[in-house]
């Protein structure tokens, strides 16, 4: 590698002490929706002290078929935003932007990763949308049926999606790089009838074979009745005969009118599955008025979305950055979103930035652990480009250390781009806190401040407020629009998991510390759930994986610190009496739990150890694990067994 680059720290989660301020640019401000201090402070109070009001004006930003007539019925924590009015978010993201002006717009760009380019104004979206609908209703799809989306990144995963909303039934996106086993719980748990999915997809230059995996999936699901199938890569497949269908097949039998079905503020608009502390990942459920004008208005002012902008969102429709900034928040605005197929390192590591001058991308929104690859590639990569059109940046996913901030800065935004430092969760539906660009001076490391509505406090774990400057966990103490409603099938665990650890307020799982300019900043996950390379997976997840080996007796998940994926996995694991505990073992348990899950769980490590420690309650000494994942001194697998018989003894004290 040459001299440029820049080499990534060894410890970034513990150098979050940052004195350097970076004032909006005085040109991005001079032409921002929001363009000073004053006029958020001023907004924020408003949408705090008067939050009816605030809700009330902002909501008319969407198109209602019916006005609503209560803002907020709040009771902790069911929330009921915008009752008595009726609207469809297909409609405000595709039909009111087809007619006048935007018509002719370009509504999205995808690139796919081999190369091929297309494009479509909102017009044709229009067109294609209510075509899609129609085939799905071909299927039997109505108003409250649950259609599960497995595919690749490409303008047919975006019609998916909007198709549903369009007729009033639930998407549950299943991201593409789930294992067959993963993608039927969550099409079981959520009762899916249709599934949508493609032959396969293009991920570095390799055919990923999302049909065959759906496949496998479906045998598992007896409920799901059709599988529609996308022709991405022409790969043959088999078709079961009178369940599966090619999506063009159906699309040369439809009529290209179909109405936008009108949807009461509070009706189901998707499901998303995300990993908790638990073995079964949650369900999210989020509502259609709330949902749509969180992400929205979220859209509009974090990213100053402005009616010349290429926005560009790297994530991948699977995940909930996808489904708010991908397709719902750009879309709503009316913007020209860019959809890109494939990997960054494909087939070179300058693709994003290739991309981003051939499209002139002007805002660019991806996650610190890509920024940290871009880091380690080096920047003479990026400096092949002119990168000229960026006017804005945006980070979300995980805390992003000051020196990929900083380098994010210099090399990406040529120190004149402002970087949004997005906090949010699946749950939350939109982003929570970040600056506003053109109004909030950014610190390197920090989300900054809340959104509007938002109101976060630092708490100890009795619920006290902590003074500036110490840590502690993360609450939001109002409700606001975009905030999921349930978990679907499972109104208990919501309750149990968001809203019992700190009563009336919702608890994000996440520690964090405010300074003394009210600057939120965020400390990673305080519960069993990591975080790698911005996925979120549950450790318990990975041990139910684990322990279904016949091989595995018991097993342990900790994350420990890594400069690329933010955690990596390490997996603590016996062995049935009698069992080989080689690297070949290893190996064989890392492709068994990327089967069972998928690629994105597969551990780092495993480590083969006789027994777990334990306290004298049963509970599995974490602490203990993680320091010895994290100091431990063994590099790559083990094949020893490790015998913590002793040292759990020493500690069990502390533990307990
Ligand atoms: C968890 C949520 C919705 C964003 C994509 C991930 C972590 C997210 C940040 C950030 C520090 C962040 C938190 C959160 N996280 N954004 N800007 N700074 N941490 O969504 O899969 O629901 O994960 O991601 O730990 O709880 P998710």
């Amino acid at each position: 590698m040459a001299a440029e680059t820049t080499s990534v720290p060894s410890s970034f989660t513990s150098s979050l002490r940052e004195d350097r301020i970076f004032p909006p640019p005085a040109e991005f401000a001079s032409q921002a929706s929001i363009r000073s201090r004053e006029q958020y402070d001023a907004l924020y109070r408003r949408s705090i002290e008067d939050s009816d009001a605030f809700w009330a004006e902002q909501a008319q930003l969407l198109d209602w078929f019916q006005p609503f007539h209560t803002v907020l019925e709040w009771n902790v924590p069911h929330a009921k935003w915008f009752t008595g009015g009726t609207l469809n978010l297909c409609y405000n993201a595709v039909d009111r932007h087809a007619k006048g002006a935007r018509a002719s717009k370009t509504a999205l760009i995808w690139e796919g990763e081999p190369g091929e380019v297309r494009s479509l104004t909102y017009e044709e979206l229009h067109i294609e949308v209510q075509r899609f609908a129609n085939v799905l209703k071909n299927l039997g799809v109505k108003k409250g049926d649950r259609v599960a989306i497995y595919m690749g990144v490409s303008p047919e995963i975006v019609l998916a999606v909007l198709a549903c909303a369009r007729l009033g039934a639930v998407h549950n996106v299943v991201f593409g790089g789930f294992a067959a086993h993963a993608l039927a719980d969550r099409m079981a748990d959520s009762e899916c009838r249709v599934l949508i999915t493609q032959d396969a997809g293009f991920r570095r230059g390799q055919e990923v074979p999302l049909k065959s995996i759906a496949d496998e999936a479906v045998e598992r699901t007896p409920g799901v009745e059709h599988v529609l199938v996308y022709r991405r890569c022409g790969r043959e497949v088999p078709m079961k005969e009178g369940r599966d269908h090619w999506l063009h097949e159906e699309l040369a039998k439809v009529s290209s009118e179909c109405p936008a079905e009108p949807m009461d503020s509070e009706d189901p608009l998707f499901i998303l599955y995300t990993s908790g502390t638990t073995g079964k990942p949650k369900g999210l459920v989020h509502t259609t008025a709330g949902y749509g004008l969180g992400t929205m208005l979220t859209s509009k002012y974090i990213f100053d979305l402005q009616e010349q902008d290429v926005y560009w969102c790297t994530a991948d429709v699977g995940w909930i950055t996808g489904h708010s900034y991908v397709v719902y928040g750009p879309l709503l605005n009316g913007a020209t979103a860019l959809l890109y197929e494939g990997a960054p390192n494909w087939p070179e590591v300058d693709r994003f930035w290739d991309i981003v001058d051939r499209h002139k991308v002007s805002i660019f929104y991806t996650a610190p652990t890509a920024i940290r690859a871009f880091m380690k590639w080096g920047a003479e990569h990026v400096r092949k480009h002119s990168l000229s059109t960026l006017r804005l940046l945006g980070t979300v996913g995980e805390p992003i250390n000051p020196e990929a901030w900083m380098w994010y800065h210099r090399e990406i935004g040529h120190e004149r781009c402002p970087i949004v430092d997005t906090w949010w969760q699946t749950e939350t539906g939109s982003i929570m806190i970040a600056p506003i660009p053109g109004a909030v001076a950014t610190k390197p490391g920090s989300a900054t401040l809340p959104f509007f509505g938002v109101l976060p406090e630092i708490v100890t774990k009795e619920g006290e407020p902590v003074p500036p400057g110490h840590g502690g966990l993360l609450v939001i103490r109002k409700p606001w629009p975009a905030m999921a409603r349930t978990i679907y099938g499972n109104p208990d665990r919501y309750q149990a998991a968001y809203w019992s650890e700190i009563p009336g307020s919702y608890f994000t799982g996440d520690g964090a510390r405010r300074d003394e300019d009210g600057y939120f900043w965020l400390m990673g996950r305080v519960d069993d759930v990591l975080n790698v390379s911005g996925h979120r997976l549950g450790t318990m997840e990975i041990e139910s994986a684990l322990v279904a080996h016949t091989k595995v007796t018991e097993a342990a998940i900790v994350g420990r610190p890594d400069d690329l994926k933010g955690e990596g996995i390490v997996a603590f694991v016996s062995v049935v009496d009698g069992t080989e505990v080689d690297k070949s073992l290893a190996d064989e348990l890392k492709k068994f739990v990327a089967k069972e899950i998928g690629a994105l769980a597969r551990p780092d490590e495993i480590r083969f150890t006789q027994a777990l420690p334990k306290t004298r309650s049963g509970k599995i000494m974490r602490r203990l694990l993680r320091e010895l994942a994290a100091t431990g001194d063994v590099k790559g697998d083990t094949t020893t067994l490790e015998d913590f018989s002793v040292v759990a003894k020493l500690k069990e004290k502390d533990e307990e």
